[in-house]
């Protein structure tokens, strides 16, 4: 009799970001660190999200350089090649392919309900385009075409992952068991992390105040200055309290850049005042972020390698997803492909 396998099979994980400039703190502790974290324990896959990033204007020629530059960043914050798959969206098809069998698995009333559309939608007036419309169903397409059990994200993508979970469970109910229902899988801190010039709004690249946001290739004295402008309130304590949405803020990215709990770090500044927090903070995140600095430099000096592990996550990719759409495709009554 055959032994039985003992191996227990891993979780899928799948996660994305939009190839629209340098990734921000934001980004890094809301969602990049989580992935580095998951590829010692899971199967991962990564992907640097350009169909995403055409729902608003991008001059062709910079789309592509951010997206090249984008992928070297993600490796740089720890994504290996070897051990995940990294790959670049609009090199998979199915992606987009998926996109239209459940985008007709989704309501309007979804989509419109979706508060990123509208935030977007006002930021670009002039460019309401249906792609900014249905962006939610192709995000719902990259985690459900590989059945991904775990998607690290940072909060501002919540409302999208519910409802790709609601689309998987609205297609497994009409045509029968095909996808995996996936799980958001969110920081303990930092799953949003907020302006450094307005901590009541979201840290953001597109804000319009460089120093409202640090960008993870900032260099050191750039960081500091960032933190030391940050708007904070009118007492002195460095507590973690309602209404004190700056503070908060601050000790939340110490907090995460050196893994101390907020009572620790309230004891280590007791009694100073916000410009030492501020410069401690500032310094912690400059050397957290010192060897991401490096190693991007290496990497994206290295072009030729760059484009071979972008070919190859994508062939892998592609693999994966084939089985996942002739599956769906055979489920809807597509005839059947060769
Ligand atoms: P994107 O490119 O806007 O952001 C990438 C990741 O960073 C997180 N994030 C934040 N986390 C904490 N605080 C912040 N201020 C902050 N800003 C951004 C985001 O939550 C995100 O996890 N639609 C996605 C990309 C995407 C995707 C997917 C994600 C496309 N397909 C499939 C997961 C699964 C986006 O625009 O993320």
């Amino acid at each position: 009799m055959p032994e039985q396998s003992t191996e227990i099979k891993k979780k899928r994980i799948f996660s994305a970001i939009q190839p629209t400039g340098v990734f921000t703190l934001g980004n890094y502790i809301g969602a990049i660190r989580s992935w580095d974290t998951l590829q010692k324990e899971f199967e991962c896959i990564y992907a640097i999200a350009d169909l995403h990033a055409i729902t608003v204007m991008q001059e062709p020629s910079a789309l592509r350089q951010n997206t090249m530059r984008a992928f070297a960043l993600m490796l740089a914050c720890g994504m290996d090649p070897e051990k995940s798959i990294t790959f670049v969206q609009s090199r998979n098809p199915h992606h987009a392919e998926l996109s239209w069998v459940l985008s007709c698995s989704t309501m309007f009333g979804e989509l419109n309900r979706m508060t990123q559309f509208k935030d977007k939608s006002a930021k670009h007036s002039d460019n309401i385009n249906a792609g900014l419309f249905t962006y939610p169903v192709l995000m719902a397409a990259d985690i459900l075409a590989y059945n991904a059990d775990l998607v690290p994200i940072g909060a501002d993508q919540k409302q999208h992952l519910e409802l790709a979970r609601n689309i998987a469970i609205r297609f497994n109910q009409r045509y029968g068991d095909t996808f995996t229902v996936p799980d958001g899988y969110f920081p303990k801190q930092g799953a949003r992390l907020m302006s450094l010039q307005d901590p009541t709004k979201k840290m953001s690249k597109s804000d319009e105040n460089a120093n409202a946001c640090v960008y993870i290739l900032d260099d050191k004295d750039t960081i500091l200055r960032k933190f030391r402008r940050a708007v904070t309130d009118s007492d002195a304590e460095v507590v973690f309290r309602e209404g004190k949405d700056g503070i908060n803020n601050l000790m939340t990215i110490y907090g995460a850049v050196t893994g101390k709990t907020m009572e620790e770090i309230e004891a280590e500044f007791a009694g100073k005042g916000y410009g030492d927090f501020k410069t401690a903070v500032g310094e912690a995140v400059a050397d957290h972020l010192e060897p991401v600095r490096t190693e991007y430099a290496r990497l994206i000096a290295d072009k030729a390698y760059l484009t071979q592990c972008i070919d190859t996550g994508s062939e892998q990719a592609y693999r994966i997803t084939r089985k996942t759409l002739s599956k769906v495709f055979r489920k809807v009554g597509f005839i059947d492909r060769k």
